[in-house]
C-alpha cells in the first residue's frame, strides 16, 4: 500500500478550489448516483471520504434526507462546515473504519475517490455494511489498477501513472473485500467526465496539486512535468480535457 496522505497538511488549502465541481459534472454525478441509488426517496445517506464537501450537500438535494459526511480530517471537514450547506447535512469527524453512526442507519453510501485511502479496508467493509439499512447501496468511485484509464495530465508526469497504480486496488480487491460482508456487485459504470474547457484551465488546476498523486512526486519532476506541459499549451491548439471514471455499485441483491 503506498504511503497516506496527510490531508490536513497541505491538500485542504487547496482542494476546494483544485477540485472544483463544474456544473456539467454536478448533473453526470448526481444523475449516475440516482441510478443506481435504492428506488425510493427520501433516502439517508453516508458521504464517506466527505473531504471538503464536495458531494454531500449534492446528495441531500438528491435524494432529500439527511446526509452524513464522515471525515477524519479536521482542516479538510472545516473547509466543509463553512461551504453553504442546509440543515440536512451533518458533517462528523470519523473514517470509514470506525464510522459514527449506530447500526442500519443510511440508505446509500458514497466513497468518492476514498476508498484508495483507506488502511484497514476489511474493517471498512464491516462498518459500511453494520450502518447499511437492509437494502443499502454502496457506490465507489475509483480506479481501479487492473483497468486503470488513460490519465489526460499523465503524460507530462511520466512517473504518476506508476504512482497510481500503486494507489489503486484491483476490481477483484475490492469486491472480494465487500462480498466477504455480503455486498455483492451490482454494476460497474464508467463515466466520460469532461474536467476542464481547456489544457490551460487543466494547468491551473494541477498546479494547486489538489490531487493526492503529487504527494508521491518529488519536485523536480513536478516543476518539470509543469514545464512539458505548457511549452504544449503554447505551441496549441488544446481543446477541453476529459477522463473515465469508474463507478462500482454494490449491496444485497438485485442489481
Ligand atoms: C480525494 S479526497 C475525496 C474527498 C471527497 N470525497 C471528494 O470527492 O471531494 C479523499 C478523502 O478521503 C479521506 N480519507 C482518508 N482516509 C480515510 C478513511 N480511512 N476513511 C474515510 N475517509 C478517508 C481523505 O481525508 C480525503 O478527504
Amino acid at each position: 500500500m503506498i504511503d497516506a496522505v496527510d490531508y490536513d497538511q497541505r491538500q485542504h488549502q487547496t482542494y476546494q478550489v483544485g477540485r472544483e465541481l463544474p456544473a456539467a459534472s454536478r448533473k453526470l454525478w448526481a444523475d449516475a448516483f440516482a441510478a443506481r441509488a435504492p428506488a425510493a426517496r427520501p433516502l439517508t445517506c453516508l458521504d464517506l471520504g466527505s473531504g471538503t464537501g464536495r458531494f454531500t450537500p449534492l446528495l441531500a438535494e438528491v435524494f432529500g434526507g439527511p446526509v452524513y459526511g464522515v471525515e477524519p480530517f479536521d482542516r479538510m471537514r472545516e473547509q466543509a462546515e463553512a461551504a453553504p450547506h442546509t440543515k440536512a447535512v451533518r458533517y462528523l469527524a470519523g473514517r470509514a473504519e470506525a464510522i459514527p453512526l449506530p447500526d442500519e442507519t443510511c440508505d446509500l453510501a458514497l466513497m468518492f475517490l476514498s476508498f484508495h485511502h483507506v488502511r484497514d479496508r476489511p474493517a471498512a467493509a464491516g462498518e459500511i455494511r453494520r450502518v447499511f439499512k437492509p437494502g443499502g447501496r454502496l457506490l465507489i468511485r475509483s480506479h481501479f489498477s487492473d483497468r486503470m484509464p488513460e490519465v489526460h495530465w499523465h503524460r507530462w508526469f511520466p512517473r504518476a501513472r506508476a504512482v497510481e497504480l500503486k494507489m489503486f486496488p484491483t476490481l477483484a480487491e475490492v469486491t472480494d473485500l465487500f462480498a466477504a460482508v455480503g455486498l455483492q456487485p451490482l454494476a460497474l459504470d464508467t463515466l466520460r467526465e469532461r474536467f476542464t474547457d481547456s489544457l490551460a484551465e487543466s494547468s491551473r488546476r494541477l498546479r494547486t496539486r489538489a490531487i493526492s498523486t503529487f504527494e508521491h512526486l518529488d519536485e523536480a519532476e513536478i516543476e518539470e512535468g509543469f514545464r512539458r506541459m505548457d511549452a504544449e499549451i503554447a505551441a496549441g491548439p488544446e481543446g477541453p480535457t476529459y477522463g473515465d471514471c469508474d463507478l462500482l455499485v454494490l449491496g444485497r441483491g438485485e442489481g
